[in-house]
């Protein structure tokens, strides 16, 4: 009899602080297999870890037909690119909706490392349809549903596109890498920040470079390889900024 009361306790005492954390967003996603692939690199990434500790989280999660942008990323900018799906704060589409105003940045992990690039656009469309877009990218990822949610500690929400700056995809993906070999002067290695952190050294030198807005981009057509000598301007510009930014 009394063991039956104990027995449940006993199992408390003995999991780990990690398994007490307020929630764990694979778990939550783990009978979803139309988000495998988002999953799979969620974990890999280490940013679905860096989810898990947050006090509160939105999750904007993609359908693995949408993942190609992603995937098709060094892995180095998989991480920086998931971590910018991941909202700094609980929200779901009641609490949006009765927002005061109908647009509004929100943080999210990519901040972490990068507090210019770290930033949603969320805007609701006349139609009430809601949309999150990249900095500098058109607001055209629709919310498509609540895939799971716990008030008011985490939710996940299933989105149509990838959010991700032009400086991560390969439109100018340059300026996040720092690789490019021409326009670059001093300042190659950034050594000041936290390796841990998201990449910290291409953030570095990507909160350092001007404004990449391109305005003429309709359509984020990130994984479109011809892009990539398109866009060579931005890049090149970034390159050759000095570096200094990036201290938070
Ligand atoms: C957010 O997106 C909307 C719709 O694309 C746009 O009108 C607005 O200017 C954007 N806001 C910012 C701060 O970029």
């Amino acid at each position: 009899m009394a063991s039956k009361i104990l027995l449940p306790l006993l199992l408390l005492a003995t999991v780990s602080p990690a398994v007490l954390a307020a929630f764990d967003v694979t778990q939550m996603l783990s009978d979803r297999s139309q988000y495998s692939s988002f999953v799979k690199l969620l974990t890999q990434t280490k940013v679905a870890e860096d989810t898990n500790h947050l006090k509160s989280a939105s999750l904007l999660v993609l359908p693995d037909k949408a993942m190609k942008p992603i995937e098709s990323l060094p892995a180095d900018k998989q991480r920086l690119a998931l971590a910018n799906h991941v909202l700094l704060k609980y929200v779901d589409p009641i609490q949006l909706g009765e927002m005061k105003d109908r647009t509004a940045m929100l943080p999210t992990l990519l901040s972490n490392s990068d507090k210019r690039l770290g930033v949603v656009n969320y805007t609701k469309a006349d139609d009430g349809q809601m949309y999150f877009g990249a900095l500098g990218a058109s607001c055209v990822s629709k919310l498509v549903k609540v895939v799971a949610a716990r008030p008011y500690a985490v939710s996940i929400m299933e989105v149509s596109e990838a959010i991700l700056p032009p400086e991560l995809g390969s439109t100018g993906g340059a300026a996040i890498g720092g690789r490019r070999p021409r326009g670059g002067r001093g300042k190659k290695k950034p050594q000041s920040a936290d390796p841990g952190e998201y990449g910290a050294k291409p953030a570095a030198q990507a909160a350092a470079a001007p404004s990449t807005v391109r305005p003429e981009i309709k359509k984020p057509q990130y994984a479109d390889p011809g892009e990539s000598k398109v866009g060579a301007t931005p890049p090149a510009q970034a390159a050759a900024a000095p570096t200094p930014a990036a201290k938070y």
